[in-house]
């Protein structure tokens, strides 16, 4: 696993930004995985710059994002399907049509997370997939659990996951309790992956995620066993 120490928000930014774009440069017509968050917003805007700028080309792109809300849809302003459009695809060149999110509104939750491993899958894999952590060390929303499940899979939010997020929403109840999210399975078969994790309150769990054991009450130690991981990290 590679370690690097951002001094700044804005210096892990540019680094993450600058992998994902590299990836984008080798293969025009990779599968980029993305993730939700505050984190990499920043890494966003700066592929968004080098878009405008001229210096890359998403048309040949396809996205898969790590998870949703159960019960909000796409118009939904905190679901993550909007935050995407938002953030990111309305910024680039990418074909909407090739950008997926998890839906939050199916009818049969388990059934559209075996739908998306198998696109997945037909896509022939992810070749970089972004990662955030939570404070309790889920990737995704894979909580911590008394065991990693492969699928993708409906799951019921940790109370301290709700009150992360609880800052995007009006009030703490407005927060769904329950999402869907990439299993490990889809998430460490990518080929590559790249964690960004910016605030102290990361720090200790980042820690615990690296050096400590592998553990599924620790659901992004998984990552370990994995031979491509770059982790970013900025405390300010
Ligand atoms: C949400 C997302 C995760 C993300 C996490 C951390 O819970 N589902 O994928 O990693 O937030 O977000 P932040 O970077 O805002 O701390």
């Amino acid at each position: 696993m590679k370690f690097i120490k951002a001094d700044t928000y804005e210096e892990l930014s540019k680094i993450a930004a600058n992998i994902i774009a590299s990836q984008v440069i080798m293969k025009p017509d990779c599968v980029l995985g993305l993730a939700t968050g505050s984190s990499p917003l920043g890494t966003y805007a700066n592929l968004a710059k080098m878009y405008e700028a001229g210096d890359l080309d998403f048309s040949n792109v396809t996205t898969v994002n790590l998870d949703e809300y159960a019960g909000l849809d796409g118009t939904h302003e905190q679901s993550y399907r909007y935050f995407m459009n938002r953030n990111l695809f309305s910024k680039i060149n990418v074909d909407i049509e090739k950008t997926y999110v998890p839906n939050g509104i199916a009818s049969d939750l388990v059934k559209e997370g075996l739908n998306y491993d198998e696109l997945i899958q037909s896509l022939g894999g992810i070749d970089l997939q972004l990662l955030g952590i939570g404070v309790d060390g889920h990737i995704g929303f894979n909580e911590p659990d008394s065991v990693f499940v492969a699928e993708t899979h409906p799951v019921k939010l940790d109370e301290s996951t709700i009150e992360a997020n609880a800052r995007f929403f009006a009030t703490k109840e407005d927060v769904p309790s329950q999402a869907i999210t990439m299993g490990m399975r889809s998430i460490m078969q990518a080929r590559k992956i790249l964690l960004v994790a910016n605030g102290k309150n990361k720090k200790a769990i980042l820690e615990r995620a690296i050096n400590g054991p592998i553990d599924p009450m620790v659901p992004a130690s998984i990552l370990q066993l994995h031979s491509d991981v770059t982790v970013i990290f900025s405390e300010i």
